[in-house]
């Protein structure tokens, strides 16, 4: 009972100053430790089968978490041990305009554009919105525009969340680009859409030194031409945090649900 008590502390103890946007790191280290649990017990009641499931997602989980703070820019000590955020917290003030679009107007601009990007993030998965959003690309397609979507490695809630939605919807795998793919073509994409996405695409990564988030590899958006983001409101994401991106000069808000907004557009197009 002393053991089992002291391993509830120690476990709180151990994940409550991980905050933000380390949590991915923190779920598959979590699960890296199941499964060594799973393997000690195997030694324990000695059974085979117990010991190999284990060792397997023992490993799997530790080389995930290792894909995930290279994803982050942050050693696995930083993340367990520096108390991420701890002292930091936003000083920064956003400052500039918010201009909403409407979907006709949004509709004009994706019509004439010849090459389109899609940042997917959390709001898609909570929208639903995938099916929707393969229509719109055929659509954009056929209208003459090549379209490819970005995939930040710790979009929505669970690795290779954005990738099981999209393969749901049956997008082409070689459509979807990894962050470090898609980040230097950015300058060359007339519409950036980003679908219910905020914290991986978040420049307060790059530009502002006191954010908690600051470092963090984020899909620049801001370098397309224009930039459209689909929210509901004005609500900030996982981490908690402003995002400038939408206050900046090429960016436009269409809000609303994921599904819809992008249903609205399939319409126009159709
Ligand atoms: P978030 O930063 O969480 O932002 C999601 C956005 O989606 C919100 O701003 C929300 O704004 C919008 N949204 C919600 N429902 C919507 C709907 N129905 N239609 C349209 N928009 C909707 O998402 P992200 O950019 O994907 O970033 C992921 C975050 O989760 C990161 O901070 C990451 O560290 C963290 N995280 C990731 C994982 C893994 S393993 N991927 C695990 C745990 C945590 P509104 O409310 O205004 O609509």
């Amino acid at each position: 009972l002393l053991v089992i008590g002291l391993s509830l502390v120690f476990g709180v103890m151990a994940v409550i100053p991980i905050g933000g946007a380390d949590m991915p790191v923190v779920i598959s280290l979590l699960n890296s430790y199941s499964g060594l649990a799973a393997c000690a017990a195997g030694f324990a009641v000695d059974n085979n089968i117990l010991i190999v499931a284990g060792s397997l997602v023992g490993s799997a989980g530790i080389i995930l978490t290792q894909i995930m703070c290279k994803a982050m820019n942050r050693s696995l000590s930083n993340v367990l041990f520096s108390g991420f955020g701890s002292g930091k917290t936003e000083t920064t003030k956003v400052e500039g305009e918010i201009k909403p679009i409407s979907v006709e107007d949004a509709f004009y601009v994706l019509e004439a554009a010849s090459n389109v990007a899609i940042v997917p993030g959390y709001g898609m998965a909570v929208a639903q919105a995938q099916h929707v959003v393969k229509e719109l690309t055929e659509m954009m397609e056929k209208n003459g525009a090549e379209v490819n979507f970005g995939i930040h490695p710790v979009a929505g809630r669970m690795p290779g969340h954005m990738n099981v939605l999209l393969a749901e919807a049956d997008v082409p795998y070689d459509q979807l680009l990894e962050m470090d793919e898609i980040n230097p073509r950015m300058e060359t994409v007339d519409v950036a859409i980003v679908i219910g996405a905020n914290d991986v695409v978040n420049p307060a990564a790059r530009e502002i030194e006191s954010s908690p988030i600051y470092g963090m590899p984020v899909i620049n958006v801001d370098n397309a031409r224009t930039v459209f983001v689909l929210k509901r409101s004005m609500a900030s994401g996982f981490a908690g945090i402003e995002n400038p991106l939408f206050y900046k000069e090429n960016t436009r808000m269409l809000f609303g649900d994921a599904k819809e907004s992008i249903g609205g557009l399939v319409r126009e197009f159709s």
